[in-house]
């Protein structure tokens, strides 16, 4: 009796911190086994990050807490890499070394937050979904890599919203070199689900069925371009987005931003920013012919279309453009 009513009292008080928040799960993370207890905060991978020195937020504060030898998160060039996406360990297939066990459903096992409504990972709804995106840097030493570095390769926009989150890998995507990629998951939240919050889980990654060698191109800045009726604009201004590889949004820390939107406007991986759902297939070196700065009244870039094979639905929507063009002029 006494063990079952401690063992309760234990379990409920480990719910409540348990849900809320999430991040990817994988043994290829930083931070794998980091609980509320290894630091003198609560850094698990699923707490959010805001208002944090560059040392605390920059993958997670999880750089001394390295992925076993040979652990690898594989991304095949052209398919589909499947991610676990949950608010506790215990809700993944990783459960095993989760401090509370199994909490998966069995009767929905692709559920983000076992136990819990959607509100527990920040969001009112489908509709309310802001997306996610993994990013890449071509170099295997993580505490090397910063910020600058870091390309959105894939982007899903209906995240955070199953457990099991398929990202699709561009298929142009070089090889990595000899002791793999370093990748993140980043996430940030609809602002009518919570505070100003950043996700970010780095881990260490590697691209398989390689076909091309091409590099990618040094990754700019994100720009806020399309429609955004929440904030009274109506109409998207394409020539303001930034086309091609983009750096991830680095928002409202102590250092190191790369976007300074407000509390109610954050940014997100969307087509607001032209981060278009799926493969992210025009980061390559080679994959315009014409790339002007972006500004409100700039022209559209021009796609090379012999390169991107795969196109996004941006080289969909700008080559329709080109033909429309090309069309008038005969
Ligand atoms: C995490 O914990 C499990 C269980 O204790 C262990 O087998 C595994 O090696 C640990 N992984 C890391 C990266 O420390
Ligand atoms: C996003 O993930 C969901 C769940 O795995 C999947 O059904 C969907 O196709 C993914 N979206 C893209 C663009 O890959
Ligand atoms: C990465 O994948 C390639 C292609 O499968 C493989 O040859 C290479 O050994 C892998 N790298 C690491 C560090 O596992
Ligand atoms: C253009 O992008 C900048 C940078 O994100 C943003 O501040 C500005 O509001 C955008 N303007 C238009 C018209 O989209
Ligand atoms: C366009 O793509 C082709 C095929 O990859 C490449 O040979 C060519 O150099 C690219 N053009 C430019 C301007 O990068």
């Amino acid at each position: 009796m006494t063990f079952i009513s401690a063992a309760l009292v234990g379990f409920l008080s480990y719910l409540p911190s348990a849900l809320g928040h999430a991040s990817l799960w994988h043994p290829s993370m930083y931070g794998f086994n980091v609980t509320d207890k290894t630091f003198d905060y609560d850094n698990r991978p699923v707490s959010p990050l805001m208002n944090m020195p560059f040392s605390q937020w920059w993958f997670h504060g999880h750089l001394d807490f390295p992925p076993n030898d040979g652990d690898f998160f594989e991304l095949p060039a052209g398919k589909p890499a499947t991610a676990e996406i949950a608010c506790n360990k215990g809700a993944t297939s990783f459960f095993a070394s989760s401090e509370g066990g199994d909490i998966r459903v069995p009767s929905s096992p692709n559920t983000v937050c076992p136990n819990s409504g959607p509100d527990a990972f920040h969001t009112k709804g489908f509709d309310d979904l802001t997306g996610c995106a993994l990013a890449i840097a071509y170099n295997s030493d993580a505490a090397a890599v910063q910020p600058e570095d870091f390309t959105v390769f894939s982007v899903n926009q209906t995240c955070v919203w199953t457990r099991f989150t398929d990202f699709q890998v561009p298929e142009r995507m070089p090889p990595c070199p000899p002791g793999g990629c370093t990748c993140a998951f980043f996430w940030i939240h609809s602002p009518d689900s919570g505070g100003e919050q950043n996700y970010m889980n780095g881990f260490k990654c590697n691209i398989t069925g390689a076909t091309s060698t091409v590099p990618l191109a040094a990754p700019k800045v994100a720009r806020r371009c399309g429609a955004d009726s929440a904030n009274g604009k109506w109409h998207a201004a394409p020539g303001n987005c930034t086309y091609g590889a983009k750096q991830p949004l680095y928002w409202f820390q102590q250092e190191r931003n790369n976007m300074f939107e407000g509390t109610y406007s954050p940014p997100f991986y969307t087509d607001l920013y032209e981060f278009r759902d799926g493969p992210q297939d025009d980061i390559f070196e080679d994959s315009y012919l014409w790339l002007p700065d972006p500004s409100p009244t700039a022209p559209l870039p021009v796609l090379n279309t012999t390169s991107t094979t795969t196109p996004s639905s941006a080289g969909r929507r700008r080559r329709r453009g080109l033909e429309r063009r090309r069309r008038v002029a005969y």
